[in-house]
Formats: C-alpha cells, sequence, structure tokens
C-alpha cells in the first residue's frame, strides 16, 4: 500500500496558493508544506523552491512523497496532473482531459448542449465572416463574446452594439493566440453571479460554501473584466431550492458525465452560474478553485481538508459534508495601477499593521532588496472574518487601510448591502 503523505506540495503563487498553504499549514497531519513557486507570503509557513518546470514539480513531490495541489488552470490544461500522477504523486487536480472544460470554452459549451445543461445560448465564430453573420443576426444587445482558450478572465466583453463588436475584432485580430480557439458569442444573461465550487473524485462531489465573485475592475458595471476584486461567502441569498436546481440541472449531469467517459478529475470543480428568474445558467466551469473565492471560502471551512484531498487525490470516496463555521468572510483585491490592461509593478507595499481577525495573503508581491515590492496585477488579498457580514467587511477593509502601494486600486463596495 501506498504511504500516506505528510508533506504537501502547493503549485501556484497568487493569493488562492496563499490560502490553500495557510489552510494545510495547520493541518495536524501536515509535517511540512511547500509551494513552488509561491511568494513571500508563504514562506513564513512554507518552504519556497523556485519555478524549475513540471518534471521539477515531479522530482521533488516523489522525493518528499507528497501531496501536491494544483491552484491555477495553465498547468493543468498543460497536463502537470497527468504526469505527477503517471509518476505516482498523489495530485489534487484534473488531468488534461478534464481541464479542457475550462482551457476551451467551445468544448465546455458542447458538452452543456450535449447533457442539457442550462446554459447561455451562443455560437462559435472562427472567422470574420462568420463574425459579420453573428452581429447581423443577433436580435437583443447587449451579447457577450468570450475568446474560447485560457485568458486569465480578460477574455470575455460585453459588446453593446455592432460598432463596438466590430472594434473588439480588430483588436482581438491583432493578437493572434486571442483567436486560436475561436470566439464564442453568447447571449447576455441578466440576474445574479454566484461561484460553486465542489471537491470532486470524478464520481461524487461535495459542496464548499458557495461565495460570490466581483469581476469588474469597479462598481461600473462596464468597467473591464478581472481576474477578480473581492470576493464574499457564504451567499445569503442562494437559497435552498436553488442549490437543489444547481445540482439536479448542473453537478449531476456534469459529474455522471465525467464518470461515463472515464476523465480523470480529482480536484475541484468551478461554476460559474448566472441566477436568472428561471433557474441557474452556466457561465463557465473552472477545474480549480476560484481566486479570490478560495480566500473566502477556505476560512470558513471548520475542519482539516488534508484528509480528504488525499482521499480524493487517491480516487477514494468524497466526504459526504464538510463542516462550516458559521459566520461570513469578506475578501478585497489590492491591485496594482493599470491593472487589467498594464499594471504596474515594482512599487514599495507597506503593511502597516495586521488586523485581528483578517487574513492577509500575497499574491503579486516579491521581496527586493528593501523589502516588499508590487510584482503583478492583483498584489494582495485582505480577508475579514466575522461573525456577520457587516464585522468581515469592516475588518477586511481596516486591513486593507493599512497597506501602503501608490496608485493601489480598491472596490469600495464588495459585499455591501448584504
Ligand atoms: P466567464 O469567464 O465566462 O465567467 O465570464 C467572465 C464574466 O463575464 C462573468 O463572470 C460575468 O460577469 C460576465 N459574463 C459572462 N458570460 C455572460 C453572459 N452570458 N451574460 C452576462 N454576463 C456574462
Ligand atoms: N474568480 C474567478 C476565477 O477564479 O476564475
Amino acid at each position: 500500500m501506498r504511504k500516506r503523505p505528510k508533506k504537501v506540495l502547493v503549485v501556484g503563487a497568487g493569493a488562492r496558493e496563499h490560502a490553500l498553504v495557510w489552510h494545510l499549514a495547520q493541518s495536524p497531519e501536515v509535517e511540512e508544506v511547500w509551494a513552488c513557486p509561491g511568494n513571500p507570503g508563504m514562506a513564513e509557513m512554507a518552504r519556497i523552491v523556485g519555478d524549475g518546470g513540471p518534471s521539477a514539480v515531479v522530482d521533488l513531490a516523489r522525493r518528499e512523497e507528497a501531496l501536491v495541489v494544483i491552484g491555477p488552470e495553465n498547468p493543468l490544461a498543460e497536463g502537470l496532473a497527468d504526469a505527477l500522477r503517471a509518476a505516482g504523486v498523489l495530485t489534487v487536480g484534473p488531468g488534461r482531459a478534464g481541464a479542457k472544460l475550462e482551457a476551451s470554452k467551445r468544448f465546455a459549451k458542447a458538452v452543456m448542449q450535449e447533457l442539457g445543461i442550462p446554459t447561455a445560448a451562443s455560437t462559435a465564430v472562427t472567422s470574420p465572416e462568420d463574425w459579420e453573420r453573428a452581429i447581423a443576426e443577433t436580435p437583443h444587445w447587449p451579447m457577450v463574446a468570450k475568446q474560447s482558450g485560457l485568458a486569465q478572465g480578460k477574455g470575455v466583453r460585453i459588446v453593446w452594439d455592432p460598432d463596438q463588436a466590430r472594434a473588439l475584432l480588430a483588436e482581438w485580430r491583432r493578437t493572434p493566440e486571442a483567436l486560436g480557439e475561436g470566439i464564442l458569442w453568447e447571449e447576455y444573461l441578466p440576474g445574479r453571479e454566484v461561484s460553486v465550487q465542489v471537491l470532486t473524485n470524478g464520481r461524487e462531489y461535495t459542496w464548499l460554501p458557495a461565495a460570490v465573485d466581483h469581476k469588474r475592475l469597479t462598481s461600473d458595471p462596464a468597467s473591464p473584466n478581472t481576474g477578480g476584486m473581492g470576493a464574499y461567502a457564504p451567499v445569503p441569498w442562494l437559497d435552498e431550492a436553488m442549490k437543489a436546481a444547481i445540482d439536479a440541472e448542473i453537478l449531476q449531469p456534469l459529474i455522471q458525465y465525467i464518470a461515463q467517459r472515464q476523465i480523470d478529475y480529482r480536484g475541484v470543480l468551478y461554476a460559474g452560474l448566472m441566477i436568472t428568474d428561471t433557474g441557474p445558467r452556466v457561465l463557465e466551469f473552472n477545474v480549480r478553485f476560484g481566486d479570490p473565492e478560495a480566500e473566502v471560502v477556505l476560512p470558513l471551512i471548520a475542519e482539516d481538508l488534508f484528509p480528504w484531498l488525499v482521499a480524493i487525490a487517491a480516487g477514494e470516496a468524497c466526504p459526504s459534508a464538510i463542516r462550516i463555521r458559521p459566520g461570513a468572510a469578506v475578501a478585497v483585491v489590492v491591485a496594482s495601477e493599470g491593472y487589467p490592461a498594464s499594471p504596474q509593478v515594482g512599487r514599495p507595499v507597506a503593511i502597516r499593521e495586521r488586523v485581528p481577525d483578517a487574513l492577509l495573503f500575497h499574491a503579486g508581491t516579491s521581496l527586493g532588496p528593501k523589502g516588499l515590492i508590487s510584482r503583478g496585477g492583483r498584489v494582495l488579498t485582505a480577508v475579514g472574518l466575522g461573525q456577520d457580514f457587516a464585522s468581515a467587511r469592516e475588518r477586511a477593509y481596516r486591513q486593507v487601510a493599512a497597506i501602503g502601494l501608490e496608485g493601489a486600486q480598491v472596490r469600495s463596495d464588495i459585499a455591501s448591502g448584504l
């Protein structure tokens, strides 16, 4: 029998991976946490190893007999989980075949259509002629244009009229990879968005608390899409009847499909949903934890996830339920000036105070000769915890106020009005 791992290696460098490291470092079963390539915030609780590519991750995990948890989508889409499993490493994250649900929006749409999973109506566009035809046949505006391939949350645009549509095509044609996989031209769905994440072994699944992301850069719905500017969990307005509909119409058919096709899917499945007047509709599937959703969901989990992640990685049973703490979590992202189009990096980052009952997860930070500096678009995620949303929110924003970063962009309306 395989030895039970006592170490865990988290792959990734963002706030989501920092939250995973933070959770796993508290496990009484875990002797050591490694992070690759990690970030300075994780260094307090994990051993950081530089990014030596997939073979270095495989070698390290094998040597340390570690469980590997893969945070971001790119290594999943590139087959890192397959390479790890082929080397006998217990791994949380689907193989390349499962990762296609996120890496190709056209594939995900085709699966949804085959299974009758409710989603926005759409057509695939692969040429300028298709685009003109799609514009001519559009009965209502706005529409949503989505690059089919991975685009770091930036490949989706709301398009309000034919001129904007033509300008967008011209813009995307300047970057050939934007069009590589084609574009989905999709009906715009009004409603409220929610992120549902489940742990799955590819046959069974277990809900984690639902969360709400704030995808736009500002409170203006016409502002650019980002990777996510803040989140909250749980979702008080998502009732049991709606959760049952999400199970019956979306999660059960998809997991059944994964099982029937024998797709090796062991990890987290994320459904980005629009809750409309006529029920839930899928906007996208992701094949990993959301970021910033992970930063609010993990602190609400009242039990040690490590043994469950080991079980799922081994293809064993999923938990029947996960114990959740009462109360609320609110995450507020501190982003660089210029994010998402062209983030200004290399600026000093000051953390003047650590607020009690708040967590601070690093993302785009690095350690320069004089201290912490910004390295990416999303720099830090402050998470407030509390008995209710008001106290969680107050703590998150107090932590944000204690951060110094010139030109920082922060939304002031995360979890407002709850
Ligand atoms: P996606 O990456 O597909 O989740 O899209 C990014 C964001 O664009 C979503 O979180 C929504 O805010 C918005 N969006 C995507 N598809 C639609 C749609 N069909 N109707 C309305 N908004 C959408
Ligand atoms: N916050 C959305 C995502 O992780 O894709």
